[in-house]
């Protein structure tokens, strides 16, 4: 037996959901291009002297050029002058908070900067900062009376202080028009990844659920079939329990007699266990693709519907060319056949015709390996029949309209084939085209 399905049910919960880790959860690092953003914050100091650098909202430093070392090696390292580094901080964090676009701040240590945020679907999850730098020369005498009053040494203070660039008024505009434009065009892309992140996440979402969906709907046609395959057996059981009551109300129950019924029973129990393994085996997932014979695989899904078939008095054609092989998951091509088989059936129940029947030809053209399935059920109304392998299409009152988009994602992406579908003599002939595997050693 092959298997049917190789889906990640992992992901999926008991009602079919994916579990899907919250959009808050998306690390700003995983949305944004860190490393071109960090060479473009080094860039921008590179050419204006100004350090720039992009930190989120728990502090995080995510892109940064360097800091100027007056306030790393002075301000920040001096608890009374990193107070007001601090303030400046929050000043300009509160701003943001307020959903200021942007704001500048002059710092009580004599410097300024300035911050824009970024917003990513509708959060502010991160801030521009620029800065420090000094709005017109450094006045000297501030500077001298700040290290003295915290006791910095003098030299180094101003050395520091000397690297500190200076960002005139006319200079200004444009340093915080790229601050500004800079966090806009971050937010941007932010955003469009996000949305794109969205998407892909949506569409997975969709084929689980979907193919979840057609498992369901193939378990509940092997459940049926189960339930077929043990009518006679059960009944036989039944036969022998009565017959060993008759025979001992008559007194005819002898060690020979009883043991007989014994092995019987043990024989069907073994018959009806042996039935589920065949199903079961159908329902556990292939790992790995692999080569496989195409007719053995049409035959995994025949079986599973075969009772069904048999119940609707549906006679079955079957006609193969041997040794066709191709590569791929074969438990998932099992289940693309039985949703066309299922579908056949489906139409054949609302058919009064005493023929009922589904034809199944598989033959070799070439390289290819096609195989038509036709049933004598109506076939399909012209106007719909460019419809029915779109997802949710379907015309039945308990339709999902997934067996056929299932089995049309399952030809295509995972065995590289085609599948269309024509209106012929009296039914739906669907013709399924696949790559053989090895051309030039099939008959
Ligand atoms: N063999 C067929 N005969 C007639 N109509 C069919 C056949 N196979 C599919 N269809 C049409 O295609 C639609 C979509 O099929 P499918 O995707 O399997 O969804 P569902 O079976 O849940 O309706 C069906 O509702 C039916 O209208
Ligand atoms: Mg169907």
């Amino acid at each position: 037996m092959t298997h049917l399905s190789d889906m990640p049910a992992q992901n999926l919960s008991a009602t079919g959901q994916r579990h899907v880790p919250p959009l808050e959860a998306t690390p700003l690092t995983q949305l944004l291009d860190m490393e071109n953003l960090q060479q473009l914050t080094l860039s921008f100091s590179e050419a204006t002297g100004v350090s720039s650098a992009i930190i989120d909202q728990e502090g995080k430093v995510l892109a940064a050029s360097r800091w100027q070392r007056l306030c790393t090696d002075y301000h920040r390292a001096n608890p009374a002058t990193c107070a007001r580094c601090i303030e400046s901080d929050t000043d300009l964090a509160l701003k943001m908070r307020e959903g200021k676009d942007w704001a500048i701040y002059d710092c009580r240590n004599g410097l300024t900067d300035a911050a824009a945020p970024i917003v990513i679907g509708d959060q502010h999850v991160a801030n521009v900062f620029v800065g420090q730098f000094l709005r017109s020369a450094a006045d000297e005498d501030f500077f001298r009376h700040q290290a003295r009053e915290f006791g910095f040494d003098e030299g180094g203070y101003f050395q520091a202080l000397h690297e500190v660039p200076t960002v005139s008024e006319e200079k200004l505009p444009a340093i915080l028009g790229f601050m500004k434009g800079f966090a806009r065009l971050v937010s941007s892309l932010g955003n469009e990844r996000l949305s794109l992140q969205r998407e892909v996440r949506k569409n997975l979402e969709q084929e689980r659920l979907l193919i979840q969906q057609s498992r369901l709907a193939a378990m509940g046609e092997m459940v049926h079939n189960i339930a077929h395959q043990w009518r006679q057996p059960l009944n036989a059981l039944s036969i022998v329990i009565s017959n060993i009551k008759d025979d001992y109300d008559f007194k005819e129950l002898t060690p020979e007699a009883l043991e007989k019924a014994v092995h019987h029973s043990r024989r069907l129990l073994q018959q009806m266990s042996s039935t589920i393994d065949d199903f079961r085996d159908f329902f556990r997932p292939d790992r790995e693709p692999g080569e496989f014979d195409v007719a053995h695989a049409i035959d995994d899904a025949l079986f599973i519907m075969e009772a069904s078939l048999k119940n609707n008095n549906i006679s079955l054609e079957k006609q193969y060319a041997p040794g066709l092989v191709v590569y791929g998951y074969a438990n998932q091509f099992a289940q693309a056949v039985l949703n066309i088989i299922a579908n056949a059936k489906e139409a054949l129940q609302g058919q009064n015709r005493p023929d009922r029947m589904i034809r199944i030809r598989l033959e070799q053209a070439g390289g290819h390996a096609i195989l038509t399935i036709q049933d004598n059920g109506g076939g399909v109304p012209v106007a719909v029949l460019p419809r029915i392998f779109e997802p949710y299409f379907t015309t039945k009152e308990l339709g999902s309209g997934i067996g056929l988009y299932m089995t049309k994602t399952i030809i295509e992406r995972n065995l590289h084939g085609t599948v269309s579908a024509a209106n012929h003599e009296h039914g739906l002939l669907i013709t399924i085209v696949l790559p053989l595997l090895q051309q030039d050693t099939q008959k």
